[in-house]
């Protein structure tokens, strides 16, 4: 079995101490989201209260789960750790590196050839260090964790930003960066700043066309793309009672789209049947014993405006359908209107593709109320107008909707049923009907729908609807179409109306499997070794970092000052770069390539002192490396914000960049620079940016005496000779000091496991 139930236990056994003791510091009534943050602090029992969107806190998350894509870096870096295993349960699921194009089979074969190399590693790596390992095809990682080790009042983290779907199984569930990942892997705290608190009551019962994605889609339109920042959502009220456990799921899922930290809901009866119906039993059986700490206090959902920083009502009897988009999520529109704002917007109104899945809306309830209208369609003579695409979200998904005859209605109406994998959700789609940047529209049931996202064209205008609101505009082709009130012309010219969708939440005959992909690891990995070619492009095992010794710090070059917004994209590019995030020297290639040079506002375009020449940034820095010399960075206000990718991080340190000196950092940027045993320094007075001069020579004058709290002094030397002596900001402790000094937080780990 998958999931851990002593590890459940021993968290169940603990929460109702700890509940109680925070509900006494908070001197009030808790919400379910506090009730799981109070539960998981790294110190046990809370000793003091926290102050919401204020206090950075420490906590002991009980699981880890880590996509294809991110795990590759993760690990490489974990294997730095010195650890024999991870020091919390952890996962690994291949789901990003599979392309959709002529079908599964087909398409996961391709798959096995093109990213062998990935996958053995993973396998291995996973192996060796006791993680659970989910093989290519086996589902996407957040169907997969909802159906195996999703529980009430659980925590845990995952490198991909939809791990929050887990909160439709009453979690905390929250997306990280991979250097968190491998802390926590290797035994250490992961802290968080302590959420801000969102109220969303639901009253009501939903009916008729309107699904769960409906509730996600109003309230990313409410809060829109930044709403949630910051905070976590915690859905509520009869209503979220009447919802499926996969319903909530998506909600959860969606949250990712609002910017929130995570989103959940309370145990219910929904839970407790998806539970058993995944062969939890036990799981059900203890979360029951403690259901009252597995939810928010009556007080607080009685009176949610007291205890919410904000509260949000929703009725879900009124609520309508919705489409979202295009190119965000949170232009929400209801059906029955959305003909005349596309014809207002010129967005086109013929609809090419309808896909079905992604780890948002894959489950066995989307698949049978979306095959309940492709039913109607067959026999109400109705072809599709659109090509259609189904992502099932796991095999223990597609195996039970192919023997309950679900896939054969699909696949009766023209669709192509692709691996059990993310495919088009994440671009990897070999779209077989467009090329180049043609406009035309999409619709699909997954969460995201910006530019190019799932086929690389910028004119692909993406609508985001419930799997079964996706099945009717596809049928019919049009992105006007109502199904509630429009008919359609059937193969005889008869007109026609689809009926309301109807779906199962759970199948009747239960959920089966033949082989659900999964491999556990060995119980003693030590003798296993890691699969890495020493030719690899895109693999390569990491050597740690050597210490920044204070004499390096005299006469560090300037290696480019950069202007205005640099965030981690421009730090370290993705698109096509994403082949190379395991290997660090192939990816440091991309070292701010997309940062802006202050002194002639070009990219990737940088003074090389030593020549007097300008190349690229990545060359530029090599030439410095290859001669000996550190160099620094200098930046604007908010550098590093974006994704939390700590390659942004480890590239520039790979390559020798010394520091980084800012006017101000995105906070979890500047720790993983800290984390990789760098300087991120801010300027004292913002001023001093503009002292920077392209020729210039830094020297860190009492870096020997780096200690907390204490400014460090740089004397600036000029090309002319004039010098300029400032002061550099910085908020290491002594822990981060030693980290430093050790030449990053992985070496002192492996130091203090020796
Ligand atoms: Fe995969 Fe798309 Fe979800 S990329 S993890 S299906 S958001």
């Amino acid at each position: 079995m998958a999931f851990d139930i002593d590890m459940i236990k021993e968290v169940y056994s603990q929460m109702a101490e700890r509940v109680d003791k925070a509900r006494e510091l908070v001197g009030k009534p808790l919400t379910l989201s506090e009730k799981i943050l109070y539960s998981h602090l790294w110190d046990g029992t809370p000793n003091k209260s926290f102050e919401r969107g204020k206090d950075y806190v420490d906590f002991a998350p009980d699981r880890i789960a880590c996509q294809d894509a991110t795990a590759q870096m993760a690990l490489l870096q974990f294997m730095q750790a010195g650890k024999k295993t991870v020091a919390v349960p952890t996962t690994v699921h291949c789901d990003h590196l599979i392309q959709a194009k002529q079908g599964a089979a087909k398409d996961l074969m391709r798959a096995n050839e093109t990213s062998n190399e990935v996958f053995d590693f993973l396998e291995s790596v996973s192996n060796k260090y006791g993680i659970g390992f989910w093989r290519p095809g086996a589902g996407i990682i957040h169907q997969v964790v909802l159906e195996n080790y999703a529980f009430p009042g659980g925590m845990m983290i995952g490198t991909d930003s939809h791990t929050v779907n887990a909160g439709g199984l009453g979690m905390v569930a929250i997306g990280v960066g991979g250097a968190d990942a491998v802390d926590v892997m290797a035994g250490m705290p992961w802290e968080l700043k302590f959420p801000k608190l969102i109220g969303v009551k639901l009253t009501g019962k939903l009916n008729g066309w309107t699904a769960s994605k409906d509730v996600i889609l109003k309230v990313a339109g409410i809060l829109t793309v930044k709403g949630g920042t910051g905070a976590i959502v915690e859905y509520f009220g009869p209503g979220a009672k009447n919802l499926s456990c996969t319903g909530k799921g998506t909600i959860c899922n969606m949250g990712a789209e609002i910017g929130a930290t995570t989103s959940t809901f309370g145990y219910d009866d929904s839970m407790e049947r998806f539970l058993r119906a995944t062969d939890r039993h036990e799981i059900a059986d203890e979360a029951n014993k403690i259901r009252e700490y597995l939810t928010g206090d009556d007080e607080v959902y009685e009176n949610p405006e007291k205890y919410f920083d904000q509260v949000i009502e929703i009725d879900l009897s009124t609520l309508r359908p919705h489409l979202n988009g295009p190119f965000t999520p949170d232009l929400a529109t209801e059906v029955g209107d959305l003909g005349e704002k596309a014809r207002k917007n010129d967005w086109p109104l013929k609809v090419d593709w309808g896909l079905i899945g992604s780890c948002t809306n894959s489950s066995y309830e989307d698949l049978s109320r979306a095959a309940s209208i492709a039913q109607q369609a067959i026999d109400k003579n109705l072809k599709s107008k659109s090509d259609f695409g189904i992502n099932p979200g796991s095999e223990q998904i597609r195996f039970t909707a192919e023997r309950d005859g679900l896939l054969d209605v699909f696949e009766n109406l023209g669709a192509t049923i692709f691996t059990n994998a993310c495919g088009p959700c994440i671009g990897q789609w070999d779209r077989s009907d467009r090329k180049g940047d043609e406009k035309n529209t999409i619709v699909h049931s997954f969460n995201r729908n910006f530019s190019k996202r799932a086929d690389g064209n910028p004119n692909t205008h993406a609508f985001v609807g419930s799997p079964e609101m996706v099945a009717a505009i596809a049928i019919s082709g049009r992105l006007d179409f109502d199904p509630m009130n429009d008919t359609l012309i059937n193969e005889d010219g008869q007109e026609v109306k689809l009926d309301e969708p109807v779906g199962l939440e759970l199948p009747p005959k239960g959920f089966a499997v033949d082989d659900n992909g999964y491999l556990a690891p060995t119980a003693d990995g030590s003798a296993v070794e890691v699969k890495v070619a020493p030719d690899s492009e895109r693999l390569q095992l990491l050597e740690p970092f050597v210490p920044i010794k204070d004499s390096e710090l005299q006469g560090v070059k300037l290696l480019i000052k950069a202007f205005g917004k640099c965030t981690t994209d421009h730090i370290s590019m993705a698109g096509p770069w994403l082949r190379y995030r395991g290997h660090l020297d192939n990816i440091a290639n991309n070292t701010l390539i997309g940062a802006v040079n202050a002194f002639n506002k070009q990219t990737n375009f940088v003074k090389n002192q030593l020549t007097g020449e300008y190349g690229g940034v990545p060359n530029v820095q090599r030439e410095y490396k290859a001669n000996g010399i550190k160099t620094i960075v200098v930046g604007d206000h908010n550098y590093g914000e974006g994704s939390s990718r700590e390659h942004a991080a480890m590239q520039p340190r790979f390559l020798g960049v010394a520091a980084v000196l800012v006017k101000s950092f995105a906070r979890i940027h500047e720790t993983n620079l800290k984390k990789q045993g760098m300087l991120g320094l801010t300027f004292a007075n913002e001023a001093d940016y503009d002292l920077i001069q392209e020729d210039d020579t830094f020297n860190f004058v009492d870096i020997a005496d780096f200690a907390p709290n204490k400014p460090l002094t740089i004397e600036i030397v000029h090309a002319d000779g004039s010098k300029d002596t400032i002061k550099a900001n910085h908020t290491y402790n002594d822990a981060q000091i030693k980290w430093y000094h050790e030449g990053s937080a992985l070496n002192l780990i492996k130091k203090q496991n020796a």
